[in-house]
């Protein structure tokens, strides 16, 4: 919720699988170049920051060793956080649902000569073979853009090694009561946290969705992910740093001193269903 295409309406309703991925892949298109140049340097070439608190791996820790690993992020965008992966001696991959994101990863592969391969494609359809990876993970990649969140759980499942990591950052579901506003409208909740009805706008002059955000509640996560045959391990609800001042869509110091923005959570698969 960290943007609106012009002329759009905010609707709450049912969404299926196939709607919010025809809507998000263009959403993604048409902003990726003013996403790029509004956070790409907040984000680094080859940096790795879980989500708009600044919070880094290198302090983080959730995903575990990375040297010799074949690591894939889901919702890869740019590749910034793959590319640092590279730096630590992982084998990173990509996997975005958006073109244009991955034409801005090439650029960015040819600026720094740490290249990551990566392919277009979506969460829920995964294209590779069981047990590629022994890492897979996504900083505000594609996990809330999807209605079928077992099936991509499943196929994270599906192509991690026993044993491997899955690690992920999404808005903290906490922030669902609360309307996307950086100011003090965003400070009082206004809708359930348990309503899971998606977040849609709709394009209004043809009447069609052009963009899709799920909510899951914690304990869904918990769920899904124990589900799946994995061990949540961590859930790092990051504070919001002294002096940190950046405003990102319905980020804010004002709230993050109040309430948590982001949830990380690491988790091991212990054995594939
Ligand atoms: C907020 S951006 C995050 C990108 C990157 N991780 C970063 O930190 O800049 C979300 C990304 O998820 C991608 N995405 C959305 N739905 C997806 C899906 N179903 N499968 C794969 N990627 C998806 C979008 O195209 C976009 O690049």
């Amino acid at each position: 919720m960290d943007h609106q295409p012009q002329r759009v309406r905010v609707e709450r309703r049912p969404v299926d699988e196939e709607e919010s991925r025809r809507a998000n892949g263009p959403d993604w298109d048409r902003y990726a170049d003013e996403y790029q140049a509004t956070h790409g340097a907040f984000l680094g070439d080859a940096g790795f920051v879980w989500g708009p608190e600044g919070l880094v791996e290198e302090d983080a820790g959730v995903l575990g060793p990375l040297p010799g690993r074949d690591v894939l992020e889901i919702g890869s965008g740019a590749g910034q956080c793959s590319r640092w992966v590279r730096t630590q001696g992982g084998r990173g991959y990509g996997l975005d649902l958006s073109r244009r994101q991955l034409q801005h990863s090439r650029r960015i592969d040819e600026d720094t000569g740490i290249a990551v391969p990566s392919v277009l494609g979506t969460a829920t359809a995964l294209p590779f073979a069981a047990g590629s990876f022994d890492v897979v993970f996504s900083s505000f990649g594609a996990l809330q853009f999807v209605r079928d969140i077992d099936v991509a759980v499943a196929e994270v499942a599906r192509v991690l090694r026993p044993g491997g990591r899955f690690a992920f950052s999404i808005t903290h579901p906490t922030r669902w009561s609360f309307p996307d506003d950086p100011g003090e409208a965003g400070l009082t909740a206004t809708q359930s946290y348990w309503d899971r009805t998606p977040y849609v706008e709709v394009d209004d002059r043809t009447g069609t969705v052009a963009y899709v955000e799920h909510h899951r509640t914690l304990g869904d996560w918990v769920g899904l992910l124990s589900g799946a045959g994995f061990t949540l391990t961590d859930l790092l609800e990051p504070e919001w740093p002294e002096g940190h001042e950046r405003v990102w869509g319905g980020w804010s110091g004002l709230r993050g001193r109040l309430t948590p923005g982001s949830a990380i959570f690491g988790a091991t698969l212990q054995r594939q269903r």
